[in-house]
């Protein structure tokens, strides 16, 4: 598509599993609407499949995978690197990145274990401040930086458990970033999806109880799809968003506005 909403605009999207992460709904959208992108995948077991989603693309766009485990800094700076390097610039970041070790993330939140908690803290939100910071001097002309989060980290769901206060300390630091980074017109959102059945979310307990109760109350009756939350990411990376800084937006086809 030649003058589409992200045309020409260099991006990096991380956290692509495969063809259901969220990341790909996002990779997809941006990069028919004209984006160059910079794409990771966490570790050479998930590269093929993270491959194989990239496959699907249409040709003429292909987006750059790279490598990058967010807890090895090496790996991380590398990416930065290489975006320097060979595009000189960055527009845009989205974050789709979150972990917690399974006995914690089922387990009720009293009981963590104070380790659990760290890691889950330190993939899903403090690398959000590290890439955030890595993307910062690429961003001279201004840019926006996206992540992922959830309606759990400001109500309680049930079975959300660790991820509530992972998820509500990701949107308090979205905000100060936003504040931070406004001066240098770098722009900070969160998106905040409802259930979609990607890797990740296959590993909550009751996962399907909550997509349900998501069809049975909310306005639309339906889940989101990977393609819309890529749309609305697109959207908020693109130049016609250049007021909106600091927001969450809920992704839910309605459902936080039912009691
Ligand atoms: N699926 C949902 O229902 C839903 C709803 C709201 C928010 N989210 C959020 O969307 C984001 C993307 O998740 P998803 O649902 O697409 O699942 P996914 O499993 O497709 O993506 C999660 C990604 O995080 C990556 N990751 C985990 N630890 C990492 C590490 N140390 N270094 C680098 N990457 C690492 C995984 O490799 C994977 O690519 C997450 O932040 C998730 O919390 C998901």
């Amino acid at each position: 598509m030649k003058d589409g909403l992200l045309q020409d605009k260099i991006g990096v999207i991380f956290g692509l599993a495969n063809d259901q992460s969220i990341a790909f709904g996002c990779v997809k959208i941006a990069a028919l609407a004209g984006a160059r992108l910079i794409v990771t995948c966490q570790d050479v077991k998930s590269e093929p499949y993270a491959k194989a989603a990239l496959a699907t693309l249409p040709t003429g766009n292909m987006p750059k995978l790279l490598v990058c485990d967010v807890q090895d800094p090496a790996a991380t700076e590398a990416v930065f690197q290489t975006i320097a390097t060979e595009y000189g610039r960055l527009d845009f970041l989205i974050h789709c990145i979150a972990y917690a070790p399974a006995p914690d993330l089922h387990g009720r939140v009293i009981d963590c274990s104070r380790e659990g908690f760290l890691l889950a803290m330190d993939v899903s939100c403090h690398s959000f401040i590290r890439l955030g910071r890595l993307a910062e001097p690429l961003m001279g002309g201004g840019g926006s930086i996206l992540t992922m989060s959830y309606y759990g980290g400001e109500k309680v769901i049930p079975d959300y458990n660790v991820m509530g206060p992972v998820k509500a300390a990701l949107d308090a630091v979205m905000r100060e970033l936003a504040s931070e980074l406004g001066d240098k017109n770098i722009r900070v959102n969160v998106i905040a999806p409802g259930p979609i059945p990607t890797r990740a979310a296959k590993g909550l307990a009751n996962f399907s109880d909550m997509a349900q109760a998501v069809v049975e109350k909310s306005p639309q009756h339906r889940l989101v799809t990977i393609e819309e939350v890529g749309q609305l990411a697109a959207f908020l990376a693109s130049d016609q968003a250049r007021a909106i800084t600091g927001t969450v937006t809920q992704l839910d086809a309605g459902y936080h506005i039912m009691a």
